[in-house]
């Protein structure tokens, strides 16, 4: 696990290992389908007893806030919608591709949901598994369960409650990002794991991970385990099962399952079988299953009972006032969530909103806050934050130790020159500081792949993991929770951009060493995991937007990386690079929105590899802008001075 981590990093002169181009004939298919198993469609409008679409997004944190709905075809319905559902279909010149209210990197969706429900008035006169279609909003019934079995499995939870589970298909994010897919795919179950919080919440439920069920249970209680259904298709690895109640319920977060009633849910009888997501697969990424073998089979007695919580701050440490009012309701902010695909490099954003938005992300002492009451472990991810654009806050490198009593191993992990200044009104309970003042906008988007994004934006950041700490708690397996953390992390940035009037986009694209260099990390006890960007976004108007469920149900699947450039791409780069760096000499190969340059020119003489490859990235700027750019990422970038 710890050698996937580092054989995984990208560095300035070497990416992450790859195909370094798309293979667009194999691109998996985004929706999976278990042909055999009956559909139920769930409905599109929603009854009044459901929790009301007009709901105001801040009420989705108030502890209790909102009467729990019943459990019903609505509710469920609802309750899928804001998780997993398909928000929008984006169409531009005969392309047209899908977004869904989880983000993914790459927007190819490795994860796909299931409940575990009981019998349900117009879902079925018995207990099921059910697995979640997100093209057709429906319930794909893939077992029946034996209600005596549903009794017992449940007893011991209220009345009325339920299971979902999350599980990731490797193969479709190796597809297009080779072996740092299963970084990706972790992020993606983080956010997963985040909409299905939301959405729990804004139906007045609580949602509880079940950290003692093991891998091996959640692929018997989901079906992955059985090899016939997925019989020349592609494996779905078990992520996690987790607990919804209706009522307030006082757990003891030792939340488990017996191994005895999982096998008899496995038993049960099963319907489907799982479509092929690509004809062929044209690579391999043997270290994507050996790393899934090394993080599998948790079980951290330690978690649920050892945590102490009462360190963290309380709600009214970290918001001045608790907020009672906002701009939008948690419909428009769960289904208008966006990705920016390009900042504006002006909007700045009110110092109250950012420390807003930063609170939102701290556990508070009781453990109600939402989403991390789903959370059985105290926070592991910090945020090391590039601010830029914030009314009355210095631009600088700032740190948010997401838990107090970590502050000192902070410091001690990090440059000594750092000066760990408290912003002026900043709340007493976050634990925010200045590291560093200065102009930080370039320096983001260095170290996030150049990625304009991160330097345009109000601030950006990354996520440093307690990584030596975690692993040696709770073992190697929690691997995947410092990703789940860390999605979930930017779930809560991503709503509460939205929240705001702005957006926000993940950064999985960054150079792992040059963010630990910036802090002066020097050893693997930490670790930056992800990144994130907020600010006021630039739309492309050339797309089109449709519905979400109105579409003709024939539409095309097409290039999720869609660009209206005309003419060959290679040649364009080439010929950026010669004409803007003196006697240079480039060669490119590629495709499909991912690229290597090798550039020999003697304008590199005495010049650093970072300042050489800036060079190029100067010249080749305008070819990597907007969402239509031709080029996605330069996968490989080398320069080097002609031989004497
Ligand atoms: C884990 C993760 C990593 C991402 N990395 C990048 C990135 O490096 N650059 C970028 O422009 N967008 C990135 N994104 C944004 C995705 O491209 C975006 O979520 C996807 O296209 C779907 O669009 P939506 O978020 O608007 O639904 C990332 C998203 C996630 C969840």
């Amino acid at each position: 696990m710890l050698a996937y981590h580092e054989r995984t990093k990208h560095h300035y002169h070497r990416y992450a290992a790859s195909q370094g181009y798309m293979d667009w004939a194999t691109q998996p298919d985004p929706f999976r389908r278990y042909a055999g198993a009956p559909l139920v469609r769930l409905p599109l409008a929603f009854p009044a007893a459901v929790a009301g679409r007009e709901l105001p997004y801040w009420r989705l944190y108030v502890a209790d806030g909102v009467e729990p709905a019943p459990l019903s075809i609505e509710s469920i319905s609802l309750f899928f919608r804001y998780a997993l559902s398909l928000t929008a279909w984006k169409q531009v010149q005969g392309s047209t591709w899908s977004l869904r209210a989880n983000p993914s990197s790459g927007n190819l969706h490795p994860t796909d949901g299931y409940a575990l429900l009981p019998a349900l008035f117009a879902i079925h006169d018995r207990p099921g598994v059910y697995h979640y279609a997100p093209k057709e909003h429906g319930l794909e019934r893939r077992a029946d369960i034996d209600p005596s079995v549903w009794a017992d499995l449940t007893a011991a939870f209220p009345e009325g409650s339920f299971l979902v589970g999350l599980s990731s298909i490797h193969w479709r994010e190796a597809w297009k990002y080779g072996e740092r897919a299963f970084r990706y795919c972790q992020h993606d179950v983080g956010h997963a794991l985040g909409t299905l919080r939301f959405a729990a919440a804004a139906l007045g439920w609580k949602l509880y991970l079940l950290d003692r069920v093991d891998d091996g249970a959640v692929a018997q209680l989901l079906g992955l385990d059985r090899d016939a259904d997925y019989a020349g298709a592609e494996r779905e690895h078990p992520d996690l099962v987790a607990l919804v109640v209706r009522e307030k319920w006082a757990s003891d977060r030792g939340l488990c399952l017996s191994k005895e009633l999982v096998s008899q849910v496995a038993s049960s009888r099963w319907y489907g079988a799982a479509n092929a997501l690509s004809r062929e697969h044209s690579a391999d990424w043997p270290v994507i299953d050996q790393v899934a073998v090394a993080t599998t089979n948790r079980m951290f007695p330690g978690i649920a009972t050892d945590e102490e919580f009462s360190k963290l701050p309380s709600e009214e440490e970290l918001f001045e006032a608790p907020v009672r009012s906002g701009s939008f309701t948690a419909d428009k902010v769960i289904l208008g969530r966006r990705s920016a695909v390009s900042m504006d490099a002006s909007t700045a954003i009110p110092a109250a909103t950012f420390f807003r938005m930063l609170a939102r992300l701290m556990p508070t002492r009781d453990g109600r806050s939402v989403p991390w009451d789903a959370l059985p472990w105290r926070p592991r991810i910090h945020l090391g934050i590039f601010v830029h654009r914030v009314n009355d806050l210095s631009p600088g490198i700032y740190l948010l130790a997401r838990d107090p009593e970590k502050v000192e191993p902070l410091q001690q992990a990090m440059r000594p020159e750092f000066i760990w200044q408290r912003p002026p009104s900043c709340p007493p309970g976050l634990p925010l500081y200045l590291l560093k003042a200065g102009d930080c906008r370039a320096l983001a988007a260095r170290v996030s792949c150049g990625q304009d994004i991160a330097g345009d934006g109000a601030f950006s950041l990354g996520m440093i993991a307690d990584y030596r700490d975690s692993l040696a708690t709770y073992g190697a397996a929690f691997y995947r929770n410092l990703f789940w953390e860390a999605g979930l992390v930017g779930q809560v940035l991503y709503l509460e951009a939205e929240e705001a009037g702005i957006r926000s986009t993940g950064i999985g694209c960054y150079f792992d060493d040059p963010v630990h260099e910036v802090f002066g990390i020097s050893s693997c006890g930490w670790q930056s995991l992800y990144h994130f960007t907020v600010g006021g976004p630039v739309e492309d108007t050339r797309l089109t937007t449709l519905p979400a469920y109105n579409h003709n149900k024939d539409t095309p699947m097409s290039s999720s990386h869609p660009t209206d450039f005309q003419g060959s791409v290679v040649d364009a780069l080439r010929e950026a690079i010669e004409r803007q760096i003196p006697n240079s000499q480039a060669e490119v190969s590629g495709g499909g929105g991912h690229f290597s340059i090798e550039v020999t020119s003697p304008a590199f003489a005495g010049k650093s590899m970072l300042e050489s490859q800036r060079l190029v990235y100067g010249a080749i700027t305008h070819l990597m802008k907007g969402d239509m750019a031709p080029v996605h990422a330069v996968d490989s970038l080398k320069t080097r001075t002609p031989a004497p």
